[in-house]
């Protein structure tokens, strides 16, 4: 057990890529599976021994404590502390190393979902006396990823950019293991990005810095697809999480959901509180946030659906985001990564994507 480590969450960031929710809170606090994205990562660093948390802030900062407070209902203790500007990944780790004490430190991308075993990580830090640490996960598809090669001890070589031609499988998984020294030596009041600056400067400077390589469950939630398909895999239990709101399997639904009879809800779908799904709907591996509502007859596929949105009678959703309160007219059709914007209302039949109704 980690009781010797602290750990250190990265969450400042804008998060535009999932805009529009991103407009109302920053990502790691978006509902996933009925929690704050984060609560599920939180559960995973808890679960590991680790007891200081240090959220390094900037973005719409105070809805992390508000939400969380002092963490002691997670079994944690919780500091926050706020970048007046980002600082980038890198000086967001440096902005607050005040706050720590433990002689290696885990740090984490605040969007990153993931199930491998935090002990083994740091175990590898240890064993191979390490500077850094970095997780490396492998992937199918490593060509939208930096990749970042090791040899055959396990030490890092290069950090490569994005290319269509990756020479390995294994990326940064954005999880680190930081001897607490070599944060002290990160520059300060600047900012910094560990993926272009802080690593290749190690390297250069003929640092230690090793790779621990695993097969574990891992995806972050960059992009409107990485936040559905990380929810169903946290409803369904293929995702690992000690915070979900309750058994897993086809949907989770929240206080208060109603669903029809006749409606077909499942793939990992969640039903956010007091949401509504008519009769004859079917909803595959959605997220659907409290207060949703979701017409008779309605198709919604793989799409995020706001708080109070509604999608209304025979209306097909798929593969995009409806942001809070919009409304989605009876059969209008939205595929292929449409953002409807919050408040905005879709007259019906107002928007098609086949020449049918
Ligand atoms: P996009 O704008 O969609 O790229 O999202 P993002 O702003 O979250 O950037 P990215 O996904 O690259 O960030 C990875 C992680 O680092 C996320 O958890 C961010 O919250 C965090 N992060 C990014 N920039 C900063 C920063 O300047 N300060 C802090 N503290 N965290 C940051």
């Amino acid at each position: 057990m980690l009781h010797d480590v602290e750990a250190v969450v990265l969450v400042g960031g804008r998060g535009t890529r999932l805009r529009p929710l991103t407009l109302s809170a920053p990502k790691p606090m978006l509902p996933m599976a009925g929690v704050p994205f984060l609560a599920h990562l939180l559960s995973r660093i808890r679960a590991a021994g680790v007891r200081h948390v240090v959220l390094g802030t900037s973005y719409l900062a105070e809805t992390f404590s508000d939400h969380f407070g002092d963490g002691e209902a997670l079994g944690l203790d919780i500091s926050y502390v706020v970048e007046d500007r980002p600082l980038g990944t890198g000086g967001g780790i440096r902005n607050v190393a005040k706050y720590l004490s433990s002689e290696n430190v885990l740090v984490f991308n605040g969007d990153v979902l993931c199930g491998t075993d935090l002990g083994a990580v740091v175990d590898t830090h240890r064993r191979t006396e390490a500077d850094v640490t970095l997780h490396l996960v492998r992937v199918r598809d490593p060509r939208a990823y930096g990749c970042v090669p090791t040899d055959a001890d396990g030490q890092v070589l290069e950090f490569l950019e994005k290319t269509a031609d990756p020479p390995t499988d294994q990326i940064n998984a954005g999880c680190y293991v930081f001897r607490r020294s070599v944060i002290e030596s990160i520059p300060q009041g600047r900012p910094v990005s560990v993926e272009r600056e802080t690593f290749p400067g190690l390297l250069a400077a003929g640092a230690r810095v090793s790779g621990h390589v695993d097969n574990a469950y891992w995806r972050d939630m960059g992009t409107p697809a990485d936040l559905v398909h990380g929810s169903a895999d946290l409803v369904r239990g293929i995702a690992p999480s000690d915070a979900l709101p309750g058994p897993t399997g086809e949907s989770l639904l929240l206080d208060g959901a109603k669903v029809a009879d006749s409606a077909l809800v499942f793939g990992g779908t969640t039903v956010g509180r007091g949401a509504r799904i008519g009769g004859g709907a079917r909803v595959e591996g959605a997220t659907l946030f409290d207060g949703a509502v979701v017409g008779e007859g309605a198709v919604i596929e793989h799409a995020v659906i706001g708080a109070g949105a509604r999608v209304d009678e025979g209306a097909v959703v798929s593969e995009s985001v409806v942001g809070d309160r919009a409304v989605v007219g009876e059969y209008c059709e939205l595929r292929g990564g449409m953002r409807i914007w919050p408040d905005v209302v879709l007259p019906p039949r107002g928007v098609r994507f086949s020449p049918d109704v």
